[in-house]
């Protein structure tokens, strides 16, 4: 299959001072177990999503159930070992969207006295339509790898927002992963295999896992209800939208130059803001129904604006309570400004008082967030009275990087700037 031992590759992993193409021919070939049935069979072939493209994939597509989400912290001290990972990632990256395992042997294959390459717990799962979507965070582009020049200007510090209750351990990062799959193993699953593969040279510095969608971007679903019982996404862009999305959501040449920035390298990329927004249910859970509906400036049952019947009825912005958070986000409220979102619901155990530690971990994509993310949340928590029951947790932008080529890899147009 490929000329790496898996014990060369794992010990050059461990020392992090691989070149990049060694340890990429050392990862990703053995089919996972059913996955060729399933390419070739009519439920496993739609649950491939091609990784290669113009932009990458997991921001336009149809949301998938579940979320792993990773921010990490770059350990290695060369643009070279910088270089080598975004390689390492590609490779494992292309293995697994295609539902194969990853490494010489598989998870079974290989030396029976030498640790297996895959760890496993994917196998029979297939792809699962898994996506994984990689960006560069702010603070990647200091002085450890030449790239201060490359940084857009689009790609802003998240000003501070009033009741902002930020955790730093939950917020930021230098690079972060998105992998969304109909299965949670399978994401799971990709994100440890990522940070398997970065050993020495980046390490997770905080995760979030997602369950039940809470945005679809895909009109003809069922919008998913939020954990305060609401339909969430009702007016996402659809991602077969291309006028829309490439006015609101890719970045498109040019861009960054006009504003003079380092970013003419994000075309065809687009910005991630993530936060981590606890949810506080149980003073949700006894406000009263009406005074839900005030508060989101829809209904709850069909998610119909309110004075209206059906979920998509077209309705006059100005008709809705001033504090409401569907007229506040709205775009006609901010300029004409809008966002992907792709969030999920999270549950995470307690807050030790007796309530659930549970929210919304939002995901919204842009084309610039200081036209979009920062002036809605600005006025949000200025006016929302959504907030009065949300605490912002965690927090953290990133450039997502451009579609990759084939023969290409993840960060390449900015890492060959
Ligand atoms: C836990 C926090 C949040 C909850 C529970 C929530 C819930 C909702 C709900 C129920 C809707 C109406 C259905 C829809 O069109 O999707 C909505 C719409 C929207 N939300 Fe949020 N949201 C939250 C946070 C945010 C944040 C932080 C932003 C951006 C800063 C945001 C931006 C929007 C936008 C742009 C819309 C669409 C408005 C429109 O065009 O009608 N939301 N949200």
């Amino acid at each position: 299959m490929t000329g790496v031992s898996r014990r060369g590759l794992f010990a050059a992993l461990g020392s992090g001072a691989v070149a990049g193409g060694l340890v990429a021919t050392g990862v990703a070939t053995a089919e996972r177990s059913g996955a060729s049935a399933a390419a070739s069979g009519s439920s496993g072939s739609s649950r491939v999503v091609p990784f290669h493209g113009e932009h990458q994939a997991g921001i336009a597509t149809d949301v998938q159930a579940n979320l792993h989400f990773a921010a990490f912290d770059v350990t290695a001290t060369s643009r070279e070992d910088l270089v080598s990972l975004l390689q390492d990632w590609t490779a494992a990256a292309v293995a697994l969207t295609a539902g194969r395992e990853v490494g010489d042997g598989g998870a079974s294959g290989g030396a029976p006295l030498a640790p297996p390459s895959d760890t496993g717990e994917a196998v029979d799962l297939h792809a699962n339509r898994l996506t994984l979507t990689v960006g560069a965070g702010p603070s990647l582009f200091d002085d450890r790898f030449g790239l201060a020049a490359a940084r857009p200007a689009a790609l802003v510090d998240i000003p501070a927002f009033p009741a902002d209750a930020l955790v730093p351990e939950r917020s930021d990062g230098d690079l972060c992963v998105q992998a969304c799959a109909d299965d949670p193993q399978v994401a799971v699953h990709a994100v440890r295999t990522l940070t398997r593969l970065a050993a020495g040279r980046a390490a997770v510095r905080w995760a979030q896992l997602g369950y039940g969608r809470a945005a679809t971007v895909d009109p003809s679903a069922p919008t998913p209800r939020n954990l305060f019982g609401f339909k969430d996404g009702t007016a996402n862009p659809a991602g077969s939208d291309t006028a829309t999305l490439d006015a609101q959501v890719w970045v498109q040449p040019g861009d960054d130059d006009a504003a003079g920035g380092g970013g003419a390298w994000m075309a065809g990329g687009s910005y991630l803001v993530a936060r981590r927004i606890r949810m506080h249910i149980e003073t949700w859970d006894r406000t009263s129904l009406q005074e839900q509906e005030q508060v989101i400036g829809r209904t709850k049952a069909a998610g119909a604006p309110l004075g209206h019947a059906g979920e998509h009825d077209a309705f006059d912005v100005r008709t809705l309570p001033a504090s409401s958070h569907v007229r506040l986000a709205h775009p006609e409220t901010n300029g004409g400004a809008q966002m992907l979102r792709r969030g999920y619901n999270f549950t995470d155990g307690t807050d030790g008082l007796g309530h659930l530690d549970a929210g919304l971990f939002f995901l919204a994509y842009q084309r610039d967030p200081r036209t979009a993310f920062i002036p809605v949340q600005a006025a949000l928590a200025r006016q929302d009275a959504l907030s009065e029951y949300l605490e912002h947790t965690g927090s953290g932008v990133w450039a997502v990087f451009p579609g990759v080529p084939d023969g290409g890899y993840l960060g390449q147009q900015l890492l060959s700037t």
